[in-house]
């Protein structure tokens, strides 16, 4: 039995979402996406979280920032402790200080601004024992270590090989983070790395190409409930049989710009006790 346990999350509504630009080559400023759309499918996602009991805070969208709606490489929080996020591409650069000035306006106490690139929830992932760590396209290894050394958490270091599988939350979703369950796309890593993760979760629910193509792993699990893009058919069952409840959304116009479920969704994990 699965039990699905509260969680807050930070989002920002793309209100000024674009492809105007391209980072990553899911992005193609030629072909045309729907704003109205974009926030439609956005609100749906809010809405779905919260009707699962889930806190949404919202965080004002900034023009000129077409990818802010991928909140989730704005920041890392694990125990109440923010490390900010320093992007790799000039174009988000302008996101971080908005995502610190929130933290701080909000009580945080405990907020770093990174010293080393690192897009945040894009390549960290948190599990019940270590700090997954994507790196090879944008998070700098360097930024593992300080990662590491600031939460206290140890970091398993992963290499993304694959530049459709640029960030760790397009490759790799924790499905419980009391009890180390993952799924991931092996293609997406190097053969050193597809040996530790298989060290480390020798139960993974491994996906396959097709699923990994509709960017089914930039999934959210709350425990029980697994919120993933709708297109990403072949999870639905492995995750039930795991006693997991797929839930399907749609975010066809943000998938556009490279990003699903996870990127728009970053979690506030709080302080113990
Ligand atoms: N266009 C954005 C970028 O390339 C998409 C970010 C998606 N976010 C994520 N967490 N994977 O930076």
């Amino acid at each position: 039995m699965r039990i699905a346990t509260p969680r807050r999350y930070l989002m920002c509504p793309p209100a000024h979402f674009r492809v105007s630009y391209c980072i990553n080559p899911w992005m193609d400023p030629t072909k045309p996406v729907d704003p109205v759309l974009a926030l439609f499918q956005w609100e749906d996602l809010r809405d779905r979280y919260r009707a699962l009991g889930h806190t949404v805070e919202v965080l004002d969208p900034l023009p000129g920032l077409p990818d802010m709606v991928f909140a989730a490489n704005g920041a890392t929080v694990v125990d109440g402790r923010v490390l900010g996020a320093r992007f790799a591409n000039p174009e988000r650069t302008a996101e971080a200080p908005a995502h610190l000035a929130w933290f701080r306006a909000r009580g945080f106490t405990e907020v770093r601004e990174p010293e080393h690139v690192n897009e945040a929830e894009g390549d960290f992932a948190v599990t019940a024992s270590w700090l997954l760590a994507g790196q090879g396209f944008r998070s700098s290894p360097l930024a593992h270590d300080e990662a590491q050394e600031f939460f206290g958490r140890p970091v398993i270091s992963l290499e993304l090989t694959d530049p459709r599988y640029y960030h760790l939350d397009t490759a790799l979703a924790v499905l419980d983070d009391a009890r180390n369950e993952i799924m991931y796309y092996p293609g997406a890593f190097s053969p050193g790395s597809r040996a530790v993760l298989a060290r480390l979760f020798p139960d993974a629910l491994l996906a396959t190409g097709e699923d990994a193509a509709v960017l089914g792993l930039n999934a959210v699990s709350d425990g029980r409930h697994v919120l993933l893009p709708r297109a990403a058919t072949g999870l639905r069952e492995p995750l039930r049989a795991r006693g997991f409840e797929p839930v399907p959304v749609d975010l066809s116009e943000l998938h556009k710009a490279g990003g699903s479920v996870k990127c728009c969704t970053q979690e506030l994990r709080p302080a113990a006790g």
